[in-house]
């Protein structure tokens, strides 16, 4: 049995897999965020802790012979947190996230002191990185940098409190900043721009290789064996490819969870930063990936659920399965700023078009459409590179909706695909990388492609209606801008 353990942004994820590949259970437990200000986004790392090990117990309640079976655990995690621990190995602040905007000068300032960063990073300096982020505290907080000991990522902190190791996978390390991601190897050039150094710095694995044991202490709490093996793990994106058997050039799929992800497989550190798409390593050895990153899409939904006090689905149900035109209302699902392809901390969120006429439905739809309508943009910006997206495996939460995975075909002019257990995708990636580290079996045998549910066409008419609609959204980023900075 292996235990797949995915450190979400709203929420952790415990799935139990069996030596057949099979799901056998799932247990959740919600995170919450804090926003202390305005751009600012952080979470404490001890609360990531708790809700890991609320969850498992969950498990072993519900499920104890199969709990007390893992032999494997893999590890899944929101990328880029900078949690700082001092010598104790205690956090010294709260951890700030990978959609904190806080940043933004200070990677300019990175960039000016490392003119190598491009080449050596493979990115942009982009505030939800973890780099200008120290810069940042360094800045701000210097007696805190000061008192820094260890930097790790959140799923390295979760890692570090289940096992006593600071390990670091190679996929979310590559989302640092301070990784040479063709060579798989920190870069002491781009950690000295930081003022850091390799002391820093976990220990690097691979995303299957072994990276730690579980602690005697938690391994009794569950009723396991003394040597459970605790694998290196990826960060989500990677850990949901993984999930999803994304593990050959080209094979690419698109998440809309709280981000959204259009991501693609490469056979080499394939670098695009001019359009903000990410170069990074996959979770498996001699493997890369692109991706484009926005970082409200389910998020904004959520957003619109919350502030009409009305759950999703309430909301979604008038809707239906599909819609012949295109909202007469436009949303800008930048909540948070976005990334890919703006690199904008300071982009806004903002409705467009509203008349006395325009409804609940229609603000609904506009919020669907205008995430869709980023995720096109991120399809431009990935296709500039390398080969041509064809279709799409649709993962996250969001993938539950099909009027959501219908208007992805309709705009994107793909056929979009509803796989099966899409939404817990990168926590069965962790748990098979749990298993490919306990059992050393082969990454191909292992991360097989998920069954398909659901398959979008696009539909003619409707696509020709969304490319009016597309290039009419194009123009208000510019348009706003000037209001947002
Ligand atoms: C990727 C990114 C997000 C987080 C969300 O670069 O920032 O997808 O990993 O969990």
């Amino acid at each position: 049995m292996y235990l797949g353990l995915d450190v979400g942004t709203s929420g952790v994820k415990a799935v139990l897999e069996d030596e057949a590949g099979a799901l056998v259970a799932s247990a959740s437990r919600p995170l919450a965020l804090s926003h202390p200000q305005p751009l600012w986004s952080e979470q404490n790392p001890d609360h990531w802790v708790e809700a890991v090990i609320g969850a498992v117990d969950d498990l072993a309640r519900a499920h104890p012979r199969e709990t007390a079976a893992v032999s494997g655990i893999g590890l899944s995690g929101q990328m880029h947190g900078a949690t700082l621990l001092g010598r104790d190995g205690r956090p010294l602040r709260p951890a700030i996230l990978w959609n904190d905007g806080r940043s933004q000068a200070e990677c300019a300032e990175l960039e000016r002191r490392c003119p190598e960063l491009h080449a050596i990073a493979g990115n942009l300096a982009m505030p939800g990185f973890t780099a200008p982020k120290l810069v940042w505290v360094a800045k701000h907080e210097p007696k805190v940098f000061s008192e820094v000991a260890k930097v790790l990522l959140p799923k390295a902190y979760v890692r570090y409190r289940l096992s006593g190791e600071m390990v670091e996978d190679m996929s979310d390390a590559a989302g640092t900043l301070w990784l040479d991601v063709g060579a798989r190897r920190w870069s002491q050039t781009l950690l000295a721009a930081t003022g850091l150094g390799l002391d820093h710095m976990p220990r690097l694995v691979e995303g299957n290789e072994p990276s730690a044991v579980l602690s005697r202490e938690l391994a009794q709490r569950w009723g396991m064996a003394a040597n459970v093996v605790i694998a290196g793990g990826a960060g989500d994106n990677a850990a949901s490819a993984i999930g999803l058997g994304a593990i050959t050039p080209g094979d690419a799929f698109l998440s809309l969870g709280t981000s959204g992800v259009l991501f693609r497989v490469t056979d080499r550190f394939a670098p695009a930063p001019e359009s903000a798409v990410h170069a990074f390593c996959h979770a498996l050895g001699g493997l890369w990936h692109q991706m484009g990153v926005m970082l409200s899409a389910a998020a904004s939904l959520s957003w619109l659920a919350r502030i009409l006090e009305a759950p999703e689905a309430v909301l979604l149900a008038p809707l239906g399965a599909s819609v012949e035109r295109p909202s007469p209302v436009q949303f800008l699902p930048y909540l948070d700023g976005e990334r890919t392809p703006h690199n904008d901390a300071h982009a806004a969120g903002a409705f467009v078009g509203l008349r006395s006429a325009a409804s609940r439905g229609d603000l609904v739809q506009a919020v669907l459409e205008g995430v869709v309508f980023a995720a096109r943009d991120m399809l431009g910006a990935l296709g500039r590179s390398d080969r041509e997206i064809t279709e799409l495996d649709l993962v996250g939460g969001g993938s539950r909706s099909p009027l959501w995975a219908q208007i992805m075909a309709d705009v994107l002019g793909v056929t979009v695909h509803r796989v099966e257990e899409g939404e817990v995708g990168a926590a069965i990636g962790a748990s098979r990388l749990g298993r490919l580290a306990a059992t050393g079996a082969a990454p191909a045998d292992v991360c097989r492609k998920p069954q398909r549910l659901q398959s979008f066409e696009p539909r003619a008419p409707q696509r020709a209606a969304y490319d009016d609609a597309y290039a009419h959204w194009r123009r208000l980023y510019p348009a706003l801008k000037e209001c947002n900075s």
